[in-house]
């Protein structure tokens, strides 16, 4: 055959082809007895249930036929960004390429809902199963151990329940992916058969129990990750016989002791994170093997010594190196360069020595504060991304002195006692408090200043971004969120974010510290999903540990207030520390939302602040009123025989003393001017509201008939004897009001209202107070008598107990109100009169 004929042959051919296929194609299309490749009836009819459970609205249309392309012809238009990803693959090889099976199932980020259903398990050449970052819930079917998974990933859902060691039956698996959701106890040691396991990445769940001992035949892994798990026991050794692992993130756990030394012999290890490892101490590791190492975060593991001036040359490929919260001493000023570094974090260690050219000259984020360097400092505290708070000695030059440690500077005197931040928001006035702005967008080496009155620094980089995006320190409610102004933004850091508050004059503080979760899905159907998990420290001592904001305010979107007193010495430094110890879920909402998050921050004095420096005419409009106020009560107890007497020590007058004053309109605000609606009781002399703070927080407001001859000596009784009382089982007084004709009194809110209402209420106001509670009830009220009678030191007899006077926290816990009645004791007196003067 000449060329040309061979080419007319070839191109008839294939025209005939072409032919053959279209009426192949159109007959298929007519008809459903395509008998050329179809799906098997069973797997559609799965998929049309998986459809149904897991409300896959925009997959409804599955058919036989579906298939013939070699995917399933989905109706995806809601998804023309980036939002969600579905897709389903079918493999149409089988029976000389008769059968098509369904293979990969991807179902990513499309806020399905509803339980893992087990009809999964109908999909018998499934082997992809991939459903990402959606709510889904309920706990990992046990039917799904037929299934030929090589690749199982459920990250960022809300499942619950023990891993099913039939899972361990799935020996094809290679990559296990069920981080972020709510799993809990322990691992089952079946799992040390999927000896094909590549990833196992069970971080952010509740597991408990150690690393089964079975998990030392998993020789082929690469990547294992069990960070925020409650994971205990020591670090096995057999981690070392991984030789295959690049990747190995252990922080945040409840593992103890130190990190095996064989792990650092691992030479395909490009990622090592580890943190907060309870001890005891370990010596500088030996970095000699590990050259492929990017990203080495050996954090608040109690690592002592130096680190080698050749680090860079055992790494140098280190992108990320992370040795902050340690004891590291040792002179740094010969530190070698390490060439790719954009971020060291060595904060809080005991580092010494100038430091070195590279790292002050690098501009990247390199954060060095808390350490000894010595000078000359050749810049500021703060240049660029270079952190140095509080990194020098005290005794350095003051022209430095943001780097000087425990003395943040004053360019005067001390001279503030109070500060107010509305921390990730702009300026904001709530009553006569002005919260200042903090909008800064801060970064991974940051620090922040107002002026010389508060201070903010953040440590840390958000890592492993699931989408791209910029990183933001600063949180932002959805519209769709019903919060509070003060809530509506917040500061968020990755590792650690520290406010000052700076200039302080020395006495007591309270601490009032605002959190609202702002960041977590708000749907009913989310609920639950995601947690956020830090700790807080002030002045040094932990106060909160494991804090979880959703949990402790019951719900997203819910404020809660931390309060704490606190001392500020002659160093006139106040530091209140957000640190995040590895624990909590890190891919939800599927952005950079993990790590320490606060809204707001208001500091005041546990002291009568010294006046004359104050020149704002509110301020001393109101201390103006609470001085008239403090003469006027001091004046009627005087008159009364209650002062005079040897009795009153400092410490007592200076408590009496202490009580704040409220405004007017700040109170009919709170009760929306004395609504009806927010009337709570009605006690001997006068009604109670319900007041709602701007800053969220509840009070009681008792409006005391004004004026009469009656309420003017309850309202000193009551500010008088209760500001000077503080106990569990009294009621605790907030402060006071007198304007115009109105005598205010103002208490903690109580939840459950009195002790009458609970028991003898209307039918819909009474509580089923159970028999455990009724008692401990009277033993809070016997605890309360017991410590105006004989435990405080102004001896007091209430002379009005009833149940309208008991009242009940949201805890049942029961306190001792309503002093209008009560007298001092005087202790000469032996006879009391029993007579109940109170109403009944
Ligand atoms: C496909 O082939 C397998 C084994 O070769 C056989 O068991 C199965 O019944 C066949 N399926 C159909 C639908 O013919
Ligand atoms: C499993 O996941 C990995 C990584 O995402 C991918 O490369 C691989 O193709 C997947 N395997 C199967 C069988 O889907
Ligand atoms: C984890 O589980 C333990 C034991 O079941 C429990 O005490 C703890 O509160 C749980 N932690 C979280 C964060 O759920
Ligand atoms: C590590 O592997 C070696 C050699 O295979 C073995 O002798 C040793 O027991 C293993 N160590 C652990 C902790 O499994
Ligand atoms: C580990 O390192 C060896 C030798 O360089 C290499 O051949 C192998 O692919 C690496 N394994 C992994 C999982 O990266
Ligand atoms: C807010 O509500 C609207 C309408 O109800 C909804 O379409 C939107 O997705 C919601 N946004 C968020 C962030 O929940």
């Amino acid at each position: 055959m000449d060329a040309r004929l061979l080419s007319h042959v070839i191109s008839n051919r294939h025209f005939c082809f072409l032919i053959l296929v279209s009426f192949f194609l159109l007959n298929c299309l007519e008809e459903f007895s395509c008998e050329a490749q179809i799906i098997p009836e069973d797997e559609v009819q799965a998929l049309k249930q998986i459809s149904i459970k897991l409300n896959v609205v925009y997959w409804k249309n599955v058919n036989q036929k579906s298939c013939r392309s070699g995917e399933l012809n989905l109706n995806t238009d809601k998804f023309g960004s980036n939002e969600g990803n579905i897709e389903v693959v079918c493999d149409c090889s089988y029976n000389s390429s008769t059968i098509c099976h369904i293979t990969n199932i991807q179902l990513k980020r499309l806020q399905l809902t509803g339980e893992l259903p087990d009809d999964f398990a109908n999909l018998p050449f499934l082997r992809e199963l991939d459903l990402n970052v959606n709510y889904l819930s309920g706990s990992i079917p046990k039917a799904w151990k037929v299934l030929p998974l090589v690749n199982l990933s459920l990250l960022a859902n809300n499942i619950n329940g023990l891993i099913p060691k039939e899972i361990a039956d799935i020996v094809t698996l290679e990559y296990l992916v069920l981080t972020d959701n709510q799993l809990e106890g322990p691992l089952p040691p079946e799992l040390g058969k999927l000896t094909k396991l590549k990833t196992l990445a069970i971080s952010g769940n509740n597991f408990t129990g150690a690393l089964p001992a079975t998990f030392a035949n998993l020789k082929n892994m690469v990547d294992f990750r069990i960070a925020g798990t409650s994971i205990s026991g020591n670090i096995p050794d057999f981690f070392g016989n991984w030789t295959q692992l690049n990747e190995l993130d252990i922080r945040g756990t409840s593992m103890e002791g130190t990190i095996p030394s064989t792990i650092f012999h691992l030479k395909n290890l490009t990622k090592l994170r580890v943190s907060d490892l309870k001890g005891p101490d370990m010596p500088f590791p030996n970095f000699q093997d590990m050259n492929r190492m990017s990203q080495l975060e050996l954090r608040n593991c109690l690592i002592k010594g130096s680190i080698p001036s050749n680090i860079g040359e055992m790494m140098p490929r280190l992108v990320r190196l992370d040795l902050s919260f340690n004891r590291l001493t040792g002179d740094i000023h010969n530190l070698q360069e390490i060439p790719n570094l954009k971020y060291l974090y060595l904060t809080n260690n005991q580092l010494t020595g100038q430091i070195p050219l590279w790292i002050t000259n690098a501009k990247q984020n390199f954060d060095l504060s808390y350490n000894n360097f010595i000078g000359p400092s050749q810049s500021g505290c703060q240049d660029s991304n270079l952190n140095k708070i509080s990194s020098y000695p005290s005794d350095e030059d003051r022209s430095i002195a943001w780097c000087l440690k425990k003395d943040l500077p004053c360019s005067t005197t001390s001279k503030y006692s109070s500060f107010f931040i509305n921390c990730g928001g702009s300026e904001m006035a709530i009553g006569d408090e002005k919260y200042d702005a903090d909008v800064s967008p801060m970064g991974p080496s940051s620090f922040y200043s107002y002026n010389d009155k508060w201070a903010c620094s953040t440590t840390g980089d958000f890592i492993v971004p699931l989408l791209k995006g910029k990183p933001n320190y600063l949180a932002q409610a959805s519209p769709n969120l019903t919060v509070t102004d003060l809530y509506r933004t917040a500061r968020i850091s990755p590792l650690s974010l520290k406010y000052y508050g700076i200039c302080l004059r020395p006495g007591n503080y309270k601490v009032k510290l605002h959190f609202a979760e702002i960041m977590f899905p708000i749907d009913k159907i989310a609920s639950g999903i995601g947690t956020r998990i830090f700790d807080v420290s002030i002045q040094g001592k932990r106060y909160l540990k494991d804090f979880n904001i959703e949990e402790e305010a019951k719900g997203v979107g819910k404020s809660i207030i931390k309060e704490y007193d606190v001392d500020v010495t002659s160093s006139s430094t106040l530091e209140i520390h957000l640190y995040w110890a590895g624990k909590g879920t890190i891919f939800i909402p599927s952005d950079f939302a993990y790590g320490p998050l606060i809204s707001a921050i208001a500091v005041t004095p546990n002291f009568v602040p010294d006046t004359g420096h104050i020149s704002v005419g509110v301020i001393a409009g109101i201390v103006a009123a609470s001085f008239v106020l403090i003469i006027l009560i001091m004046s009627i107890l005087w008159k009364k025989g209650y002062l005079g007497k040897e009795d009153l020590e400092d410490k007592e007058l200076r408590e009496l003393l202490q009580t704040s004053y409220f405004s007017l309109r700040e109170v009919k605000a709170a009760t929306k001017n004395f609504d009806r609606a927010n009337k709570i009781g009605e006690g001997g002399f006068g009604p109670v509201y319900k007041g709602l703070r701007p800053d969220g927080s509840l009070i009681a407001v008792k409006q005391l008939s004004a004026m009469s001859k009656q309420g003017n000596r309850e309202f000193v009784n009551e500010i008088g004897i209760i500001s000077a009382l503080q106990h569990p089982n009294l009621v605790k007084l907030f402060g006071c009001c007198v304007e115009g004709n109105q005598l205010l009194v103002i208490y903690e809110y109580m939840e459950n209202n009195s002790l009458a209402r609970a028991l003898y209420g209307h039918a819909d106001q009474r509580l089923n107070l159970d028999w455990p509670t009724r008692f401990r009830i009277c033993m809070d009220i016997a605890k309360g008598l017991v410590y105006l009678h004989e435990e405080s030191r102004l001896k007091i007899v209430h002379r009005d107990i009833k149940a309208t006077n008991v009242l009940l926290d949201k805890d049942f816990t029961a306190r001792i109100s309503d002093f209008g009645m009560a007298r001092l004791d005087e202790e000469e007196k032996t006879h009391i009169s029993t007579r109940v003067v109170g109403t009944l």
